[in-house]
């Protein structure tokens, strides 16, 4: 059995708001009813994070993730409940906490080292490493007060990840740097999960998300609505994001009762599904057990995506596609409503639910101005498929204007899948094929002495491998 790593058990906080700051005064000092109106942020909260778990927390503004967080980490206490953590625990938490701003960056490295739990020569030991890090140069002497949101990030991200914690907290403070340091973040990150470090990550990007976590959870309104792997979690979140007004309340009930049944906990694999009924016939190039389980249809706007599928050049439905051959990504869209301003779209991604890659129809301006009430669209998208072997999923989506403003009209997740067909003899690494062409020679004296590039090619690629 996993090791807990964070236990929380029936977690709820309240908070009290007064109407006028004097309100509060009164209260402490004056006998008698309370002037205070209670506000929960959090209610019944149950949840276990097992060591090496990255567990990502997803929920609108104001849901209750940064509550959870401090509770977590100890900076607030909770109204009731319980929580426990084992093993040291270094967090990230929203802009300033932490860091004194008359400070300069070195002072304050030391500071959060020590409450951090590392004693002088420790800190002392890594702090060229921090620094390095950072790379925020001569700004280290200055005080923290002049620094701009990204350095502040980068040395309060370069503290809390090198002081090597059990348990790492981050909140949303990565979507300050720009996307090399991003990179830089999230390949630490990823250096403390191999570790066996246990991480809490709340983010915007469902992308990051998805990449990083190996399960997540929907907070909103202080409840813990879902529970379950990253992309069915996020998915739901952008459901219940986009969903209009009046049907947000029934969306949580669905995504509610779905956590109840524990629909969501199946793991990524299992997203391709064994179809008990096969209504194509098979051949080596259709597959009719390969069928996305994790399909999302999003709520429709007057248009309605259907018939998603590739076929190869000669019209073939096909869903094993062979590395550098052309295909076409075809859908329908029916549009109950005119629509105008109207455009197409498509996304290819990994099992993981990494986007590689996908195009519109049109760019904005060359919109098609107005698509009539009961038309019928066919969009094609002619694609190279210049993917290594593996499985992909496809997403759809059709743009159109609501009140003047571009939204997605109707958009499918995950809406078909297909794999490339495994090769002998690929020299290939990674996901995508950038068609290579390898010279590989010997360098003697003034000659130059081509040689046997296949061959070499492959030593090179076990080279790199190893
Ligand atoms: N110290 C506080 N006093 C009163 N209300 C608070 C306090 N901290 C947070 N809240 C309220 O609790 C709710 C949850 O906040 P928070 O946990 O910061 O949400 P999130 O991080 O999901 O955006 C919000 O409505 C916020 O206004
Ligand atoms: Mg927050």
């Amino acid at each position: 059995m996993s090791e807990i790593a964070i236990s929380v058990k029936n977690v709820s906080k309240c908070f009290k708001r007064y109407a006028q700051p004097v309100d509060r005064l009164k209260d402490l000092l004056l006998p008698g009813k309370s002037r205070a109106n209670e506000f929960w942020a959090l209610q019944n909260i149950d949840l276990e994070v097992l060591k090496g778990q990255t567990l990502g927390i997803v929920g609108r503004n104001g849901s209750g993730k940064s509550t959870l967080l401090q509770i977590i980490v100890g900076t607030l206490t909770p109204t009731s409940g319980e929580v426990q953590v084992r093993g040291r625990i270094s967090a990230l938490l929203e802009l300033g906490s932490g860091f004194n701003p008359e400070f300069t960056g070195r002072q304050n490295v030391f500071f959060n080292g020590r409450l951090l739990g590392l004693d002088h020569k420790e800190i002392e030991a890594k702090f060229d490493q921090i620094a390095a890090f950072a790379d925020i140069g001569d700004f280290i002497e200055q005080p923290v007060k002049t620094y701009s949101s990204g350095m502040f990030v980068r040395l309060a991200f370069a503290v809390v990840t090198t002081v090597e914690p059990d348990i790492l907290v981050v909140d949303e403070a990565l979507s300050v740097g720009d996307e090399a340091f991003q990179r830089k973040c999230f390949a630490r990150l990823q250096s403390i999960r191999e570790r066996g470090g246990t991480i809490l990550f709340v983010s915007h990007s469902a992308a990051s998300v998805i990449d990083l976590c190996n399960s997540a959870i929907l907070i909103d309104h202080g409840e813990l609505l879902l529970s379950g792997n990253p992309k069915s979690v996020v998915f739901n979140y952008q459901k219940l994001i986009y969903a209009p007004a009046g049907k947000i309340q029934a969306l949580r009930e669905d995504i509610r009762s779905m956590n109840h049944q524990g629909k969501v906990n199946q793991s990524l694999n299992d997203s391709i599904t064994k179809s008990s009924s096969p209504r194509q016939k098979a051949s080596a190039l259709y597959d009719p057990d390969m069928k996305p389980k994790s399909t999302i249809s999003y709520i429709s706007i007057g248009a309605k995506i259907s018939q998603t599928h590739i076929t190869n050049l000669e019209g073939k439905t096909v869903n094993i596609l062979c590395r550098r051959s052309n295909y076409i990504y075809t859908y329908q869209v029916k549009f109950s409503e005119t629509a105008y301003r109207v455009r197409f779209g498509m996304l290819i991604k990994t099992i993981s639910g990494f986007e590689l890659g996908g195009a519109v129809s049109h760019t904005l301006d060359k919109a098609i101005e107005c698509v009539e009430q009961g038309s019928t669209v066919q969009v094609q998208f002619r694609f190279h498929c210049l993917l290594q072997p593996g499985v992909y999923f496809l997403n759809a989506g059709v743009l159109g204007l609501v009140d003047d403003t571009e939204v997605f009209l109707h958009r499918c997740v995950d809406t078909a899948m297909f794999r490339v067909q495994i090769e002998e003899n690929i020299l290939e690494t990674g996901l995508v094929d950038f068609k290579v062409d390898t010279h590989v020679s010997l360098l003697n004296q003034s000659q130059v002495i081509p040689i046997g590039i296949e061959k070499k090619s492959k030593e090179i690629e076990r080279n790199l491998e190893a």
